[in-house]
């Protein structure tokens, strides 16, 4: 048997030969289509996390699967040495479907997050004013270099790696005094998600970003947007700026745009351009024929079929429906949070994330645990409505089986934990060998 249907020996070598940062759920995949994918054994299951926000076409789509196999054939790397059209149309495509008038090509969010943090020292240091710190959000996240670990306001990505990296001041986020309180003559930026991803899909305020906006504005502080996550139609709009009313000084991309190929982005405006000159900045990889072939078809998938408006209709079907059961177990459902297709469903204590997701993946739908008692959807843009409806019914199910156990604990006075959910569901989750037997989902390919 080769290792690639061989389950055992995969785990066995990444145990034993990749470091060990990640803590990777009982499973590997073998192949995918749409929003389904299919584990080395056969059982199938509805992608509702799309590698974290990244597949945003799903699975095996044709159009991006052929794009990459003929533009691989042509050229997969020349550098930056050289032109290569594929980059040139898809900073045209970027420059106009957003604010931003320049691009710049890299490999990662955090890549692209480095960019703008350089860009928004450089700008002030061209203009010789002395300015270079930089204003996050705690419970922010921006990736994981140092300079992104010093961006993101949270202690934990940083307790190991210092010293710190200096010029990051954190503030509690949608807190718009907070931000005025902190500004000082040395600032340079202020940086922020839309939406808190990775610390349980938490959205700002509309008011708290037009605000920050307009005080930018006037004390000639740059906005940087990290839509690292947001962007690429995850909130039904093509960049999540947009829901705002406002636009950036700088944004940053990666995760959707490339489809599941790497490839990060920062984009800004002409007068920010003048924060880096030639030879300031740079990539060997990034800006690649490849990569940006992949972003190219992305960007025209996402037009060509509608994908915003199926990610509204969408989303507007999954929302109410995961409202409605917060109200009919709110003992259970804490809250339902995001926009689009990133959202957050946070339980009360008594459902561990992880046994959560767990628990679905048993049942052949795929969640992302975040903290405790959070669980992020982030599916591929062209998850249809008969699809969610499956993950709702199931959800549902689920909390119907567990209200019961939680009123048995508040009668009685004590205190529930997250291992009862656990045993309890293990009684009633088999783990499945045999997919077709128990899943009737009746599949649409996208291709
Ligand atoms: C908002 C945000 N910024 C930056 C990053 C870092 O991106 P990458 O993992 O591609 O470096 C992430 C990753 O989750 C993110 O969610």
């Amino acid at each position: 048997m080769t290792i690639d249907k061989d389950f055992e020996l995969t785990k066995k070598w990444d145990k034993q030969y990749c470091l060990g940062v990640f803590s990777p759920a009982d499973v590997a995949f073998s192949k995918g289509s749409g929003v389904w994918l299919y584990d080395m054994a056969g059982n199938k299951y509805m992608d509702l996390i799309g590698g974290i926000a990244v597949n945003s076409l799903g699975h095996g789509n044709t159009a991006l699967t052929s794009a990459i196999s003929s533009q691989a054939k042509k050229l997969i790397h020349v550098s930056n040495l050289y032109y290569n059209s594929q980059k040139s149309e898809l900073a045209y495509r970027l420059c106009n479907l957003s604010f931003a008038d320049k691009c710049f090509f890299c490999n990662s969010g955090a890549e692209a997050n480095e960019a703008a943090i350089k860009i928004a020292r450089g700008y002030h240091y061209y203009k010789e004013d002395n300015r270079y710190e930089i204003i996050t959000a705690t419970m922010s996240f921006h990736g994981r270099t140092l300079a992104t670990i010093a961006a993101t306001g949270q202690e934990k990505f940083r307790k190991a790696f210092g010293p710190d990296m200096p010029g990051f001041v954190y503030v509690p986020y949608n807190d718009y005094d907070a931000i005025e309180a902190a500004i000082t003559p040395h600032t340079a930026a202020i940086m922020l998600e839309l939406i808190q991803g990775e610390s349980g899909v938490h959205p700002a305020r509309k008011e708290y970003i037009q605000k920050i906006r307009k005080l930018c504005t006037e004390k000639d502080i740059l906005l940087i947007i990290d839509e690292v996550q947001t962007g690429i139609g995850r909130t039904g709009r093509m960049f999540c700026y947009e829901n705002y009313g406002i636009t950036p000084d700088i944004m940053t991309l990666a995760k959707g745009l490339g489809g599941g190929v790497p490839i990060g982005a920062m984009l800004c405006t002409d007068k920010v351009a003048t924060g880096m000159r030639k030879g300031d900045h740079g990539s060997t990889f990034g800006g690649g024929p490849l990569a940006c072939q992949a972003a190219c078809t992305v960007l025209e998938q996402i037009e060509e079929k509608e994908l915003l408006n199926n990610v509204g209709e969408v989303s507007e079907y999954l929302f109410y429906e995961l409202g409605k059961l917060k109200i009919k177990y709110p003992s259970l459902v804490n809250s339902v949070r995001g926009m689009g297709f990133l959202i957050g469903i946070e339980f009360n204590e008594i459902l561990g994330s992880v046994e959560m997701a767990q628990v679905l993946m048993n049942k052949g739908f795929l969640v992302s645990p975040i903290g405790n008692s959070t669980i992020r959807l982030a599916p591929p843009l062209i998850l249809k409505k008969y699809e969610a409806k499956k993950f709702i019914t199931t959800l549902a199910d689920i909390l119907k089986k567990n209200v019961s156990l939680h009123q048995t604990h508040a009668s009685s006075g004590s205190t529930p934990k997250a291992s009862s959910f656990e045993k309890k569901e293990s009684l009633d989750v088999t783990k499945r060998n045999n997919p077709d037997e128990k899943f009737d989902f009746d599949e649409e390919l996208e291709n």
